[in-house]
């Protein structure tokens, strides 16, 4: 299904926003660091290394440079999301310990095993069925050291967006030049799943100067269903969080963040 209003951008004749401009506008964007707290109370501070897999412009870095004193592997496979996260990171004291990797998790990459790895932000459910899942699932897993080493998955970080079809408009501001966002959601091919086709205009004053449209399809599966595949994966579940607090995952409870052991 598409929605009129972006087939019918296709002749505004605006040009695509570059890549660098791209991903300062995903940080103007996105500005939550809700769960930042959970992560430095799960990290257990010693010299273990960490791979956080889809680190985008590394949001989360500091923390795992503050709370780890090992090395940080930080995966993504889009080169300008990682050339941002290398710039911000640039003049950090600790970025010694820290290893940008240009990859998609899908493919094989030689990487050295890790005590931790993160799935933040929803990122498995970027992963639209089960064969992809179960693809990056096990390539995951074996980046994995030995049997106390673990895996965070937070599928659920929004719980809010991305479950119904519906029609969004927001707009961010920042040194005069202002983002307008346009979103429509709505149910994938896929079960569980939603598609999302975003359209972004840049503004300076009244003069869009550029635009760059995305479409992202997220699949939230249910517990059941995640629980199946993660052991398929050769994973043991040691806990489900039902939100960044810690407090035990129940069936009613909207967010749900895996907290997995390999099972060698
Ligand atoms: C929502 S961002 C999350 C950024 C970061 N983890 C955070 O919490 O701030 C998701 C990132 O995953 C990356 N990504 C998506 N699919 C990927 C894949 N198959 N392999 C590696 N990275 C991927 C995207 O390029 C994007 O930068």
């Amino acid at each position: 299904m598409n929605n009129a209003l972006f087939d019918d951008f296709k002749y505004w004749g605006l040009p695509q926003l570059p890549p660098d401009l791209k991903s300062r506008w995903y940080d103007i964007i996105n500005t939550y660091d809700n769960d930042v707290k959970f992560y430095e109370s799960i990290l257990p501070g010693g010299n273990y290394d960490l791979l956080e897999i889809g680190c985008g412009t590394g949001r989360l870095i500091p923390t795992w440079l503050r709370y780890l004193k090992g090395r940080i592997f930080a995966l993504d496979k889009e080169k300008f999301m990682l050339e941002r996260a290398v710039s911000k990171t640039r003049s950090h004291p600790e970025k010694v310990r820290l290893n940008f990797v240009e990859a998609d998790i899908l493919d094989k990459t030689p990487l050295p095993k890790v005590n931790f790895a993160i799935a933040s932000t929803n990122f498995l459910s970027l992963f639209s069925n089960k064969i992809k899942r179960m693809k990056c699932l096990t390539n995951i897993r074996k980046l994995l050291s030995n049997n106390n080493s673990e895996l965070v998955v937070d599928i659920d970080a929004f719980p809010e967006g991305f479950k119904t079809e519906n029609f969004y408009t927001s707009s961010y501001e920042k040194d005069g030049h202002r983002l307008l966002v346009l979103r429509y959601d709505y149910y994938g091919k896929e079960p569980h799943t939603i598609s999302s086709q975003y359209l972004y205009i840049p503004f300076q004053g009244f003069k869009p100067y550029a635009a760059f449209t995305e479409e992202t399809e997220t699949c939230f599966p249910p517990t059941s269903e995640l629980e199946e595949e993660f052991q398929q994966a050769g994973f043991k579940i040691k806990t489900i969080y039902g939100n960044y607090n810690k407090k035990k995952y129940r069936k009613e409870d909207p967010v749900r963040i895996f907290i997995l052991n390999p099972d060698f």
